[in-house]
């Protein structure tokens, strides 16, 4: 005898008609309420993604757009997106019965998950053996075609040059001014669980060149020296470009407990010609220590001619020939050297942080899939 069909009750089906899109929930599970051309369809209301609420995207056709990273379903049978139409989400049988919208229980197709080569990015974070190595990044903003001198940008190159010919580092600089990449398009104001490592953008736009810095901050470098210039009294614009964009590595730590960076070392080399060095030098040791970096004593050098020296020709000729701030650029470097030498040398890369200051209490997400 065949099995009886096993309807639940949504709601009303003209309050579901109101809208293109709903989030409707069967128990604990959510799911994606569709209505087009006169047609409902019945979706999951988790992403296949990561988990993001289909039912409060939109409609792209036939299409649910999830609202996290834009995967889509077809909205009456689930299936992704021409091209990876294995990629499915579960779709329900329904009927209107007497004005109710209901769901069949017993046919539901399954969800499918077509494997997604991981990013590289996403690979295991391992000290490949070598030499320490440092990454300079060069925060100025650079008409790439027609360079101009840079006291910041300057004073960078020394230190690399100190690290890679007295200190005997393998060096690497990245200049942000010569990357193409987008600007956080916050992600985490979505959900906690939007914002991803690697960063969302990494992952759907394989154009976005930040990757580099990226690489180079968790996986190649033993150092990283940033510097900037002071711009109204904060460090670059293309400084906060960036680390919008690495609070995907910070908020691994919020709402994973996982530390990308470890045993690695953050100096800075700031420049303005006029003033708020401290300003600036605080801001950028708090996000990089947030970040998880270790500072050497003495961790950033500076230099500024104060609120009354306007005359920026001398300011760059100061800088260019000043015998002190190239030493300080190189003693820098080789504070920051030997204090990541002992890290190497000394902490387990396995170990687990103990959690401290505003990271030391477990948020609820950790605990969700
Ligand atoms: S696209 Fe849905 S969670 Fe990422």
């Amino acid at each position: 005898m065949a099995e009886k069909a096993q309807w639940q009750e949504l709601g009303a089906a003209d309050e579901f008609a109101k809208q293109e899109l709903s989030e409707a929930s069967l128990g604990k599970q959510k799911l994606a309420v569709s209505y087009r051309d006169g047609r409902f369809g019945v979706v999951s209301g988790t992403c296949n993604h990561a988990g993001g609420p289909l039912g409060k995207g939109r409609l792209d056709g036939d299409y649910v757009v999830c609202p996290w990273h834009n995967w889509k379903f077809h909205r009456c049978t689930g299936k992704g997106e021409p091209g990876f139409e294995e990629d499915c989400v579960p779709a329900y049988e329904l009927r209107v019965k007497d004005g109710r919208l209901e769901v069949r229980l017993d046919t539901v197709t399954q969800r499918a998950k077509k494997p997604h080569a991981p990013h590289p990015l996403a690979r295991k974070i391992e000290r490949a053996p070598g030499g320490m190595r440092v990454a300079g990044i060069s925060t100025t903003n650079m008409d790439e075609a027609n360079p101009r001198y840079s006291t910041s940008d300057a004073l960078l190159g020394v230190a690399l040059e100190h690290a890679r010919d007295a200190l005997k580092c393998d060096t690497k600089l990245i200049r942000l001014s010569s990357l193409k990449f987008r600007n956080c398009e916050g992600y985490y104001s979505k959900s906690a669980n939007a914002c991803t490592w690697p960063c969302s953008i990494t992952q759907m736009d394989d154009q976005d060149e930040l990757t580099e810095v990226y690489e180079a901050l968790v996986h190649w470098a033993d150092v990283v020296l940033v510097s900037t210039p002071i711009r109204w009294g904060v460090a670059s614009a293309l400084y906060f470009k960036m680390a919008e964009r690495l609070n995907c590595i910070q908020n691994q730590i919020t709402i994973r407990d996982n530390v990308l960076i470890r045993r690695k070392v953050a100096a800075f080399i700031i420049t303005g010609g006029q003033d708020n060095v401290q300003g600036v030098a605080g801001e950028m040791l708090c996000f990089f220590s947030e970040l998880g970096f270790h500072f050497p004593q003495f961790p950033y050098i500076a230099h500024s001619r104060g609120w009354s020296a306007e005359d920026m020709e001398r300011n760059v000729a100061h800088v260019m020939h000043s015998e002190e701030l190239r030493t300080g650029a190189q003693m820098l470097a080789a504070r920051a050297v030997e204090l990541a030498k002992t890290l190497v040398a000394t902490a387990p890369m396995e170990e687990k942080t103990a959690r401290g200051g505003r990271k030391a209490y477990r948020l609820e997400i950790e605990r969700s899939p």
